[in-house]
């Protein structure tokens, strides 16, 4: 009903006010006592064999909501409803913003893609915490936080502090955002020195203000972008763990355009923004085999990018994600999709003999892999 049905009358309309005003009437029946329990019933699947742990979190199930979808912290509870094992909200910044001009979300539907310049449209942190504080949070509820537009890079790390402080006692883990391509430098953030003072910096400030509120210190993941290369990869690795961050988050929207089935003056009409969905499944992946090789067990990764399918999902876990999120592959996929990913994520592990997710983290992460990603690290370049 969704493929056929739903989304082919969804996809009609400018796709932000889609995705606004649906949200909007989900909540809204989320409301409604019968039916959330109706839905929760469809798309919650509560089994031992799909917890899984990052970070010492304890999750229900490795599928997530990635971050840009509720960028303002409001359809949280409702989102976890459809059976996420965590959402991801934000980006938040420091300064509330507008973002870029309309429009600036964009369908590639024979890709199966979206491109986005959103550039984190946002109410800022201090209203999203102060929102997030008068509510029941249902769901693990991770908060991304990235810099102002207004703020340059030289204060960057100041504008990510003090977001830090507002959120640190409603998340249960906070996402450095170093690579969204659609505020501008902000991913010259991920070059070493920068990255390692941005780094170092929310890890001390994290424990000195779980100190002083008398919390236990929420864990940083940092999130990282597709289009960078190997040796920028396993640097980032090392420094992430020198800087006591206990996840790496991979990957963010690509820059790249190539090998688009969308008609090439379609896709140069758009312009700029970040590539995200089916285009990107492979790279991701790669990335993730990369990260997941380099860390070699001293930093878990959090799957994200391309993941479309169920069997995407499962690969991404087989590639060495101990967690997965997805944006795109919601949008496409619908709203069974999380139950979907989940029932096969317990197939595979039933028809290996394997008790829980944590057995398949990486079990693919062989050579083959790295082929597919020197290849798609050389079409970045090329792009
Ligand atoms: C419309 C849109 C907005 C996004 N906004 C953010 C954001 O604010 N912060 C962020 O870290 N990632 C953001 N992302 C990136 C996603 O979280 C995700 O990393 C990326 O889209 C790749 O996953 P996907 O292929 O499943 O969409 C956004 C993605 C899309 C499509």
């Amino acid at each position: 009903m969704w493929r056929y049905l739903i989304r082919p009358i969804l996809f009609l309309f400018d796709p932000e006010r889609v995705h606004h005003v649906t949200m909007v009437v989900f909540v809204a029946f989320m409301k409604i006592a019968p039916l959330r329990w109706l839905v929760r019933r469809c798309t919650c699947i509560d089994d031992p064999r799909l917890r899984t742990q990052v970070a010492g979190i304890d999750l229900p199930n490795p599928i997530g909501l990635a971050a840009g979808f509720d960028k303002d912290a409001r359809w949280f509870n409702a989102l976890a409803d459809l059976g996420f094992g965590h959402v991801e909200v934000g980006t938040l910044t420091g300064h509330a913003q507008a973002g870029n001009p309309k429009p600036r979300l964009f369908r590639l539907t024979k890709d199966q893609a979206l491109i986005n310049r959103f550039g984190f449209n946002n109410q800022g942190s201090v209203d999203a915490a102060a929102a997030l504080r008068a509510r029941r949070v249902h769901p693990i509820l991770g908060v991304n936080i990235g810099k102002s537009k207004v703020v340059t890079n030289e204060d960057a790390v100041s504008d990510y502090l003090a977001s830090l402080e507002r959120v640190i006692d409603v998340a249960r883990y906070i996402t450095v955002n170093v690579s969204s391509p659609n505020t501008a430098g902000l991913r010259d953030l991920q070059e070493a020195a920068s990255l390692r003072a941005l780094l170092e910096a929310v890890s001390s400030r994290t424990t000195e203000l779980a100190a002083a509120r008398e919390i236990a210190p929420p864990p940083v993941f940092v999130k990282i972008a597709p289009d960078l290369d190997d040796d920028s990869l396993a640097a980032i690795v090392e420094l992430a763990i020198d800087a006591g961050m206990a996840a790496i988050i991979a990957t963010n929207t690509t820059i790249s355009r190539s090998d688009l089935a969308t008609d090439a003056a379609v896709v140069d009409a758009i312009g700029a923004g970040g590539l995200s969905g089916r285009p990107l499944t492979e790279r991701s992946r790669a990335v993730v085999a990369y990260l997941y090789r380099v860390a070699a067990g001293r930093i878990p990764i959090i799957g994200v990018g391309g993941v479309m399918t169920p069997e995407d999902a499962w690969e991404m876990i087989c590639a060495g994600a101990s967690a997965v999120q997805i944006y795109t592959g919601f949008v496409y996929g619908g709203p069974l999709i999380v139950a979907q990913m989940n029932r096969h994520i317990r197939g595979q592990l039933e028809a290996r003999g394997w008790e829980a997710v944590a057995d398949a983290v990486g079990c693919e992460a062989g050579t083959s892999v790295t082929a597919a990603g020197a290849e798609a690290a050389t079409d970045m370049g090329a792009a």
